[in-house]
C-alpha cells in the first residue's frame, strides 16, 4: 500500500480537491483500492465523499480511544472503490503540544498502515489455498493499494501523524507570493519529520488553480530553481466549485474539464511510479544516475542564469538539502 499525504499548512490550496479527485481516478480509471483518511477537523473530504463525521475516525485514533467496544469505522463512500476514515471537528483540539505530552498518539496512522499491510499479506496467503477463496476475497476487499491522507491547513498532531505514516508527500500550491513564502517553512517541517520517518519522499509540488500568466510562470520557475520537483500543473476551472455542490468527483460530473484531465495525468504518473518502484523492488538496487551540477534534471540541458526576480523568490524558499531535486530521496 502506498501512502501519500496531501499537505500544505495553508488553507484553500486544493488539498481536499486533490485528495478526493486523485482517489476517485485511482479507483475508477486504474482499478486501485483506495482509502482516504480525512485528517482535517473541517471534515470536507468526509462530507464530500458522503461519509459520516460522527463515526469513529482519526480523532479517536489520535486520542487512543479505540477499543473492542469502540472500533475504528471504515466507511464506504459515494465513489466505488474508495473507502474512508472520517475527520471530525474534535480534531481541532489536538494541537502539537498534545503530541509532546503524550495526549495525542502521532504514531497511530503508521500503526494503522502496518495493520492494513499485514491484512494484505494474510489475504495473499489465504488466496493461495483454493478452499479459502471466499475468505481471501473478504480480507482482500478490506485492504488497499493506495492510502491518501487529506491534511489540515496547520501543523498539528494529525498532520504529524500523517507525515510519520506516509511514503510520500504531495504539496499543492497556488502560485502566489504568499505560497512561496510559506514553502521554506513547510520544507523544514518535512525535513524534521524525516527524523521519525526517514523514508518520507517529497513526491513533488503541484501547481493548482493554474492559469496562464507571467507571474505564475515566474513562480513556477522559482520553485524549480529552488531545487523542487514541480509536477505538471492542475488548471483553474469553475467546474471545481461546481463539483463541491454536486458532491461528485470531476471524473463523474465534469470528465472533460481541464482540471479533470490534469488530475488524470497526475494519477497516471503516480501509478507509473508505483509500477516502477515495484519493478525496482523486484530487482537488484542499481546506482541511480544523478544529474550534473547546474543541469536540468528532466532535460539534462545546462540551466541558464536565473532572472533577478527568480533569484529573490528562490532565496525566499531556500530549502533543506534533502528536498532539493536530485537530493537523497529523488536521486
Ligand atoms: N483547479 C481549480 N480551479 C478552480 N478552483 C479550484 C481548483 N481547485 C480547488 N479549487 C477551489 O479552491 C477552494 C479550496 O479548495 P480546497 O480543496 O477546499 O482547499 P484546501 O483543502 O487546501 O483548503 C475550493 O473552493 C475549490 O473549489
Ligand atoms: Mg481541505
Amino acid at each position: 500500500m502506498k501512502t501519500i499525504c496531501i499537505c500544505n499548512q495553508k488553507g484553500g490550496v486544493a488539498k481536499t480537491t486533490t485528495a478526493v479527485n486523485l482517489a476517485a481516478i485511482l479507483a475508477r480509471d486504474f482499478g486501485r483500492r483506495v482509502l482516504v483518511i480525512d485528517a482535517d477537523s473541517q471534515g470536507n473530504a468526509t462530507s464530500f465523499l458522503g461519509g459520516d463525521r460522527e463515526k469513529v475516525g482519526v480523532a479517536a485514533m489520535l486520542r487512543r480511544e479505540l477499543s473492542d467496544e469502540k472500533p475504528l469505522e471504515l466507511q464506504t463512500t459515494n465513489v466505488p472503490g474508495v473507502s474512508l476514515i472520517a475527520g471530525s471537528p474534535d480534531l481541532m483540539d489536538l494541537d502539537l503540544s498534545k503530541a509532546g505530552d503524550g495526549r495525542a498518539d502521532v504514531t497511530c496512522l503508521r500503526e494503522l498502515r502496518r495493520a492494513l499491510e499485514q491484512r494484505e499479506k494474510i489475504a495473499a496467503a489465504v488466496k493461495s489455498d483454493e478452499r479459502n477463496e471466499k475468505l481471501a476475497a473478504v480480507i482482500y476487499g478490506e485492504s488497499f493499494d493506495f492510502c491518501i491522507v487529506d491534511c489540515p491547513p496547520a501543523f498539528n498532531a494529525a498532520s504529524s501523524a500523517a507525515l510519520i505514516a506516509a511514503d510520500a508527500v504531495l504539496i499543492p500550491v497556488k502560485l502566489d507570493a504568499f505560497a512561496l513564502e510559506g514553502m521554506a517553512n513547510l520544507m523544514r517541517q518535512i525535513a524534521n519529520m524525516r527524523r521519525l520517518n526517514p523514508k518520507l519522499q517529497l513526491l513533488g509540488v503541484l501547481p493548482v488553480m493554474w492559469y496562464r500568466s507571467d507571474t505564475i510562470q515566474l513562480a513556477e520557475s522559482a520553485l524549480r530553481s529552488a531545487g523542487l520537483k514541480v509536477l505538471p500543473r492542475i488548471r483553474r476551472s469553475d467546474r471545481v466549485d461546481d463539483m463541491t455542490y454536486h458532491q461528485q468527483p470531476l471524473i463523474v460530473c465534469s470528465p472533460r474539464s481541464a482540471p479533470c484531465r490534469d488530475y488524470r495525468a497526475l494519477a497516471s504518473w503516480i501509478v507509473g511510479q508505483e509500477r516502477k518502484e515495484a519493478a525496482e523492488a523486484a530487482q537488484e538496487p542499481k546506482a541511480a544516475g544523478k544529474p550534473l551540477r547546474g543541469h536540468d534534471v528532466e532535460t539534462g540541458k545546462r540551466r541558464g542564469r536565473p532572472r533577478k526576480a527568480e533569484r529573490i523568490a528562490t532565496a525566499a524558499c531556500a530549502l533543506p538539502r534533502n528536498d532539493r531535486e536530485g537530493g537523497a530521496e529523488n536521486g
